[in-house]
């Protein structure tokens, strides 16, 4: 059996993914081991068979015997041992749920659903480094892999409405209190059926603004808002959220070389976990709806096509139906008033699940197999 690490499960990326292991029952077809860069010696998770002692993260020799290394750790901790294990010779391979190396030449993004056949191609080149997809390009093609597989999209936008959990944990403990906060204050005229819209409206206006309010993490109220910002500036005034959107999307097909023009606005909204997409197609044919979600619904067990009907888009398309599911719906599918070849769709996934965790876990299992 492979040996391998795991480092950062303690995280929320990592305990999504030590959760779907143990659903999946992944733990019996490896030997796993547990790091930590600060909990060493103490008991690792229990996974049905006693915990084991943690090792030290940052011991290099000890992870050097692992035949594969699964990182939730983060971006620093990659750009720290990474590079030093390679030199030093070690040759297994680096599951990874960090950007640090998703652009690196030498690396692969998996998501097996869309792209086994560049993951096959890469392992028999002798690839060692798979690193997982940024959630919104992840969920985006689980959503419309049909349209890609079939040489249907031209050019597409995706306009995003992005989850707190996408910023990290303590990204979600604030919107909540920024909910909360908005809740306290708002409490006496919400319970008053006889107060006035607008003085409830001014209260809530006031506590958003109040110094007090919590946005250490967002910078900005998110609760009874959104922030039309996420990550850093781009040199061509994209975010950097957004310009993932076309250079991961074609390496994750293995398109580099004839890239797909993908673009749009990334905008964070007070979800907990699902981030959702409205997308913009531009098709390089004319086919029908009919022959549209066939293809879309037919791409892989997980996308689903919901009618464009109110009933069944607020039944099956929102964050609250999908949240901590694998569940990939696509609705509001229609033409564009533009022309027979624009067409729009939605789509909600959780950006723990197919955004981070089990693209890791199913690239573990395609190893270990
Ligand atoms: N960058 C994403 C976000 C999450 O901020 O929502 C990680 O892919």
């Amino acid at each position: 059996m492979k040996t391998v690490g795991f480092i950062g499960w303690r995280g929320m990326v990592g305990s999504v993914l030590m959760n779907r292991m143990l659903a999946e029952n992944d733990f019996n077809a490896c030997d796993p081991f547990f790091f930590s860069t600060s909990q060493a010696g103490l008991k690792g998770p229990d996974i049905g068979r006693g915990a084991s002692e943690v090792a030290d993260a940052l011991d290099l020799n000890r992870l050097a015997e692992m035949d594969i290394i699964v990182s939730c750790q983060g971006g620093d901790y990659t750009k720290d041992c990474h590079p030093r294990l390679r030199d030093n010779g070690w040759n297994g391979y680096w599951i990874d749920a960090a950007s640090t190396l998703r652009m690196e030449k030498k690396s692969v993004i998996v998501l097996d659903p869309v792209n086994r056949r560049v993951i096959d191609e890469a392992l028999s080149r002798g690839v060692r480094d798979y690193v997982g997809g940024n959630c919104t390009v992840s969920l985006m093609l689980m959503a419309l892999g049909g349209l890609f597989e079939n040489k249907l999209i031209e050019w597409m936008t995706s306009m995003t409405y992005q989850a707190a959990s996408g910023a990290g944990a303590k990204n979600m403990r604030e919107l909540v209190s920024q909910m909360k906060a908005i809740g306290d204050s708002a409490n006496s005229l919400l319970s008053d059926p006889a107060s006035a819209i607008l003085d409830l409206d001014r209260r809530v206006t006031e506590t958003l603004r109040e110094k007090s309010f919590p946005t250490e993490n967002f910078g900005a109220p998110l609760a009874a808002g959104l922030i039309p910002w996420i990550d850093r500036p781009m040199p061509n005034g994209q975010t950097r959220e957004e310009w993932k959107g076309q250079a991961e999307t074609n390496k994750i097909l293995g398109r580099e070389d004839h890239p797909l023009p993908i673009d749009g606005q990334c905008v964070r909204i007070g979800a907990m976990r699902c981030h959702s997409q409205a997308f913009t197609i531009k098709m390089t044919r004319d086919l029908s709806l009919a022959e549209i979600e066939e293809i879309i619904g037919g791409h892989n067990a997980w996308v689903k096509v919901i009618p464009n009907e109110k009933e069944a888009s607020l039944q099956e398309l929102t964050p609250a139906k999908v949240t901590g599911t694998l569940s990939v719906p696509v609705g509001r599918i229609r033409k564009l008033n533009m022309g027979p070849t624009y067409l729009t769709a939605f789509s909600v996934g959780d950006q723990l699940l197919w955004g981070a965790a089990e693209p890791l876990r199913r690239m573990l299992r395609i190893l270990i197999e």
